[in-house]
């Protein structure tokens, strides 16, 4: 089985983490550790990470290869994170979370995982394999509406409405299985585009559905502003749009100060405290890009804990 990933925008996260040595970190997206290592490397003895993952093959993969007792590993979805970190007596202690969004390069390459629409697998699509319904379950009890419903509000697809026509006219006479049939309906309504698979966006919605993925996002953004410490970092890599306006919605709404209405009694200069400062954003050089296609559409968004 493929296990190698490519860690996206490495000293641009490391940076923006600004790793105290003796601190504690969250690492929300464990994957393959490349970023995990790279925190690790920067501790001290004294200083500690908890790394998330909700694939319990990510999980597998670091206890086998990351030997090490400042490291706490949990299999579980990141928007548990909050109860874990109350649960350890960590909440306001921790000095930098870090989430990048997204499907690891050992999911995508591994078939039976179901993620890609170029090798034939099974069509799962679950990060988390212990639990929740496969792509292809979910495709059998949906209507046509709900599909074509999922598939705009994940992906923008404008051709929603007829991809999920032909999925139900398709499962008339056929038991929807596999990756490549549902790629193949697809490529029947969608044009070939130059450097784009006409799956990717019906794949990347179908995966964001079944994963709850934006619900996840949100509730950890929510959560991260108990848990961070005064002067935390809070830094995303996400991979598109739909994604990335979350995050930056967050931040500026948590950034923003606004004067108080008239009529409440004056407080220190008459501004509501903020939760947050925004740090900016970053985007991916070309060299990186040029060596990993996977970071071409990555944005990191930073922000510290006021
Ligand atoms: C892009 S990879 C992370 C790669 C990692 N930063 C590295 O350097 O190897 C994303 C990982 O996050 C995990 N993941 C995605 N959403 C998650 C969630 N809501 N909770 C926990 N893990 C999640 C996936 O299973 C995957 O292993």
């Amino acid at each position: 089985m493929p296990e190698h990933h490519q860690s996206v925008m490495f000293s641009e996260s490391m940076c923006a983490l600004n790793i105290k040595t003796d601190g504690i970190y969250i690492d929300a997206t464990f994957g393959r550790g490349g970023h995990a290592r790279g925190i690790l490397n920067k501790l001290s003895k004294k200083g500690r990470l908890i790394a998330f993952d909700q694939d319990i093959n990510a999980i597998e993969y670091a206890n086998k290869s990351l030997a090490d007792n400042r490291l706490t590993l949990v299999h579980s979805a990141f928007s548990e994170m909050l109860s874990i970190i109350t649960k350890q007596g960590l909440i306001g202690r921790i000095d930098g979370i870090l989430i990048d969004l997204g499907v690891s390069s050992p999911q995508l390459e591994n078939a039976q995982r179901g993620f890609s629409f170029r090798v034939d697998g099974p069509l799962d699509m679950r990060m988390n394999q212990t639990t929740g319904i496969s792509a292809a379950q979910w495709l059998r009890s949906a209507n046509e509406e709900e599909i074509a419903n999922v598939i705009y509000q994940f992906s923008n697809e404008k051709k929603s409405r007829h991809i999920a026509n032909k999925i139900k006219k398709y499962q008339k006479n056929h038991v929807l299985e596999t990756t490549l049939e549902l790629a193949n309906i697809v490529s029947k309504v969608i044009k070939k585009q130059k450097n784009k698979h006409p799956a990717t966006r019906t794949f990347q919605a179908i995966r964001i559905f079944i994963n709850q993925e934006l619900k996840q996002l949100i509730s950890a953004l929510e959560q991260s502003k108990d848990i961070l410490s005064k002067n935390g970092r809070l830094s995303v890599i996400s991979f598109h749009s739909i994604e990335d306006r979350i995050v930056k919605r967050f931040i500026q709404k948590n950034s923003r100060q606004k004067p108080f209405p008239k009529g409440l009694p004056i407080i220190e200069h008459g501004i509501e405290k903020t939760y947050l400062k925004d740090l900016g954003k970053h985007l991916t050089s070309k060299a990186e890009i040029s060596n990993n296609k996977r970071a071409r559409s990555a944005i990191l968004r930073v922000a510290s804990k006021n």
